[in-house]
């Protein structure tokens, strides 16, 4: 099958290469469009079947319309959250839509505990200060994380795993979630309601989906809610926080310290070299002058397991969908299956 693939990364294109060449599999050509899936560049994908997005792309009604018009019958993404796309357009079109629910947990629950480390214990100063010879530990110090409270709001596939780490540390796990985590539950994590949880933790972590619901579910009321000094760290997705309420809480300094992996608008930023621009966005601009707040561009899935596995169960998606059957896990929306488009025999 031919699969237009946008936002296609450097590091990206060997791992998609490599998953591609399993002998029992049907043959993919795919085809980087060397751009980011937006109303300006659906149209480039017009004949292809199939169509591979990552996070930062726009897969919003107009766009799925104008996929659907030039032939494409399945999205696959190459992620595992599915905010990015309008699942109710897709099924009213019959577009498939399938992602990778679960590659790697571990990278992303590790990542969450590497921001929190480094917030405590202030590793990006001290690293800056010893390559200048200043040995100094003023304004370094930190916390025991033994004997702490962590908030987990959503306790699923990363949850659980941040659960797991740091139940290891010592510290007492409280968490929110509508489905309760019965390995979570095993680990001695306590679920209450969101009114409790933001005034006991210490640390609060994210790991529910974008979803209306979670949409600024961190507003200035719930920031208000947390302990003074709370550390806030966001690896789910970005607009999980109101950014504008969170700058206001690190001006009053109530908020302690804020660790992020996803920010509302990084569309326009991440995965991009910006190096010799001038930033246009002044909230994003804003946040990167707290000297309490650390920021990373969206890279906790970022590992060699993860990527191995985003790439294969993706050609894997695409493999399936060409032979008419569908990994219900890998599904998402309530779209029946599309009939399967011709076999390109061509990689
Ligand atoms: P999952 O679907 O296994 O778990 C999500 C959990 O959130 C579920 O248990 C669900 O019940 C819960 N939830 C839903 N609404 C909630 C609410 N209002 N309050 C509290 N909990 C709620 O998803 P998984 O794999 O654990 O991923 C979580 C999120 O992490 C993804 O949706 C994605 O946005 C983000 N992610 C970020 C990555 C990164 O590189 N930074 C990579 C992969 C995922």
């Amino acid at each position: 099958m031919r699969i237009a693939v946008y936002s296609v990364q450097p590091w990206e294109a060997p791992f998609l290469l490599r998953a591609g060449t399993r002998p029992d599999q049907p043959r993919h050509e795919l085809v980087s469009l060397d751009a980011r899936l937006s109303p300006a560049t659906a149209n480039l994908a017009a004949g292809f079947p199939a169509v591979s997005i990552f996070v930062g792309d726009d897969a919003s009604a107009p766009v799925l319309r104008t996929l659907h018009a030039g032939g494409t019958r399945l999205l696959a993404l190459r992620s595992a959250g599915f905010n990015h796309v309008d699942i109710a357009e897709a099924d009213r079109l019959g577009l498939a839509v399938l992602r990778v629910p679960a590659y790697s947990p571990h990278s992303v629950a590790e990542h969450a505990v590497g921001l929190m480390l480094t917030l405590n214990r202030h590793f990006h100063r001290a690293f800056n200060r010893v390559r200048e010879q200043n040995f100094s530990l003023s304004g370094l110090m930190g916390f025991d994380m033994h004997g702490k409270t962590v908030g987990v709001i959503g306790t699923g596939t990363i949850g659980a795993v941040v659960c797991r780490i740091l139940s290891g540390f010592g510290c007492a796990v409280l968490a929110s979630d509508p489905v309760t985590n019965p390995a979570c539950t095993a680990l001695g994590v306590q679920y209450v309601p969101l009114a409790e949880l933001y005034p006991r933790c210490d640390i609060i972590t994210l790991h529910c989906p974008l979803t209306p619901a979670t949409r600024h579910l961190i507003s200035a009321a719930a920031l208000a809610a947390m302990k003074p000094g709370a550390m806030l760290i966001n690896t789910s997705r970005g607009a999980v926080i109101d950014t504008r309420a969170l700058i206001a809480s690190l001006k009053a300094s109530h908020i302690g310290s804020v660790g992020l992996d996803v920010y509302e608008e990084e569309g326009d930023l991440f995965f991009k070299d910006l190096s010799d621009q001038v930033i246009q966005d002044d909230v994003f601009a804003r946040l990167m002058t707290f000297p309490n707040v650390f920021i990373t561009a969206h890279q906790g899935f970022f590992t060699r397991e993860a990527c191995t596995a985003i790439a294969q169960t993706t050609i894997d998606n695409a493999s399936d969908f060409e032979l008419g059957r569908i990994n219900p896990a890998n599904r998402v929306g309530t779209h029946h299956l599309a009939p399967a488009p011709p076999t390109n025999a061509a990689r």
